[in-house]
């Protein structure tokens, strides 16, 4: 017999020798613990039912998570609510910049003629010029002088002041 066959057969010898060796095992495991009883569980008596812990273990490990939650909670809102109010200026400020900034593109939109794709759109734009510079415009028939919207609110009375004083020149004041 070739030296690798016997190695060969030799090896699966030890093999089969070292499966009924773990069957063995398995089996008289299963023999012995077979008898055994098994563990009984606790009985299963309802919470409210059991006797309750003592006063020591219950006071002082309540009390101090109690106390231990209190300060935590306490430390939260001494650093909290500083800093919010010191952020809120800032919070405010850019509030009112992002409304700003909305109110302007409404507004752009809302002189636009409307259309189907700007459904706020009124239309200032037909009178008061394309770029609401003002100007003049035809209006029943007869030109008409159209105002600057763009400089209505910069560098100029209000315009009811301005009539009031041309009522007061109409009417010659002594
Ligand atoms: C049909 C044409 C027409 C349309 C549309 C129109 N306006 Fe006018 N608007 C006029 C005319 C004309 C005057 C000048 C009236 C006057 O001087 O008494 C005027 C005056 C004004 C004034 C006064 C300006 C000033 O300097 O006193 C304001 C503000 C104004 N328009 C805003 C608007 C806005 C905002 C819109 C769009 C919502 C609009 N207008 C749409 C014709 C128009």
């Amino acid at each position: 017999m070739p030296a690798g066959i016997l190695a060969l057969s030799s090896n699966a010898g030890v093999l089969i020798a070292v499966a009924g060796l773990v069957v063995l095992v398995i089996a008289a495991a299963a023999i012995l613990l077979r008898g055994r009883p098994k563990r009984t569980a606790p009985p299963d008596i309802p919470a409210a039912m059991r006797p309750a812990p003592s006063d020591t273990d219950l006071e002082t490990p309540i009390f101090a998570k109690l106390q231990g939650w209190g300060l935590l909670l306490v430390v939260f809102f001494v650093i909290w609510v500083p800093l919010m109010w010191l952020r809120e200026p800032t919070t405010n400020l850019a509030q009112e910049r992002a409304l700003k900034t909305d109110a302007i593109e409404r507004g752009s939109k809302a002189v636009q003629l409307f259309s189907e794709e700007n459904s706020t759109g009124i239309g200032c734009v037909r009178c008061h010029g394309v770029s609401l510079t003002g100007g003049q415009n035809l209006y029943n028939g007869s030109v008409v002088q159209v105002p600057n919207l763009t400089t209505v609110c910069v560098h100029r009375p209000p315009a009811h002041q301005e009539r009031r004083r041309h009522l007061h020149d109409d009417r010659g004041r002594a």
